[in-house]
């Protein structure tokens, strides 16, 4: 353990909260196309004025889905603006407080002071700080806590309970930044939250034709916390980080990646389900055995649902990406199960812009 560890240690992510401008649509949606179950609820029945919350969980994923309810409250100007998108990006600490201080000593921006929270199930102290864009992080610290979720939800507990996809914790967070900005946001994470650089790619990497971008990977000490940051770079046409600056007005999370322990399953389910994934060309399974040699599964139940492969020196990953879940082209999701590797799929990398910049050809905005 270095002293980095000390500072700042996070247990995992707590949750994800969304802005969205419609919680109780939305929540159906995560209830019936990923299988995410109740967890709780908040809004006029429970004292708030201003919003409505609903809470899901599929294993370790939790996600929020808050809306507001009056015109010129935080959350509608904010998705007024951005559209649907993460607001919080909240880490589970055991010292919320001591997080705040270390981080704001650092550097960090306040977002809000640390506070508690109570109600019959006991007491929650969180604490925020700015993140890219208008994202925050939340610091949570619950070991006070056996409620729901939170002070002030309630169970939410309806009828409505489709089965779950498989679905098992966030493996990263994406953050898409303006051009030139990495540099400074990676040194934030690394400077403010004592992250470390595990990778970078550069447009020789991460290039089409048409379209190029530059990633630098932060994790925290025990790597449980990883947030790949990109920037556009200069390419012939409009990259997809610089399409989604422009949807999103500014820096934001680009996608969310899941794990599963069995992608072919959790896909189908997916699929059948009506979320909708990128697609590959056949061809791209031709010559994937010379690529990643030997898999486990079956070449022809990847190409059956276009489920991306590649290899790194530790093992193999598969992988697939949905098309953005909201009217926006901004955010959405990766579906991933590692084998091994501990990588991001550099080798999709170029099927996957190009088809990418075939639904931007689509949309107008390449
Ligand atoms: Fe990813």
């Amino acid at each position: 353990m270095n002293s980095k560890v000390e500072f700042l240690p996070i247990n995992g992510t707590d949750y994800v909260e969304f802005y969205v401008g419609n919680a109780k649509q939305a929540a159906h949606y995560y209830q019936s196309a990923f299988g995410f179950q109740p967890v709780a609820y908040a809004g006029l029945e429970t004292g708030l004025v201003d919003r409505t919350s609903y809470v899901l969980r599929q294993d370790k994923i939790t996600f929020v889905l808050t809306a507001g309810l009056i015109p010129y409250s935080s959350v509608a100007l904010h998705n007024k603006l951005h559209g649907d998108g993460v607001k919080v990006i909240a880490l589970w600490v055991d010292d919320a407080r001591k997080a705040f201080h270390e981080t704001i000593m650092r550097g960090a921006e306040a977002f809000e002071k640390p506070k508690v929270t109570k109600d019959e199930h006991g007491e929650v102290v969180t604490a925020s700080i700015q993140t890219y864009g208008e994202t925050i992080h939340v610091f949570v610290e619950r070991k006070k806590y056996n409620g729901p979720f939170l002070p002030g939800f309630v169970k939410w507990e309806p009828e409505y309970r489709p089965e779950d996809t498989g679905l098992l914790y966030v493996d990263h967070i994406v953050g898409n930044v303006g051009l030139g900005e990495m540099d400074k946001v990676a040194g934030f994470y690394r400077t403010v939250m004592g992250f470390e650089q595990l990778i970078s790619f550069d447009d020789k990497d991460i290039s089409t034709e048409f379209t190029a971008l530059k990633s630098k990977v932060m994790v925290n000490a025990d790597m449980r916390i990883k947030f790949p940051i990109n920037e556009p770079a200069e390419g012939l046409r409009k990259s997809q980080i610089e399409e989604f600056l422009d949807f999103y007005i500014g820096p934001g999370a680009q996608h969310i990646a899941m794990a599963t322990d069995n992608i072919v399953k959790t896909i189908e389910a997916l699929k059948k389900r009506g979320v909708d994934f990128l697609n590959v060309p056949d061809n791209y399974y031709s010559d994937v055995v010379e690529r990643v040699g030997n898999i486990n599964e079956d070449i022809d139940v990847l190409k059956k649902y276009k489920i991306l492969v590649d290899r790194d020196d530790q093992g193999y990953l598969l992988q697939l990406f949905s098309k953005p879940v909201q009217d926006r082209p901004t955010f959405f999701f990766e579906i991933i199960q590692r084998k091994g590797a501990k990588s991001f799929g550099k080798g999709n990398f170029k099927a996957l812009f190009e088809s990418i910049e075939r639904e931007q050809r689509n949309r107008g905005t390449l």
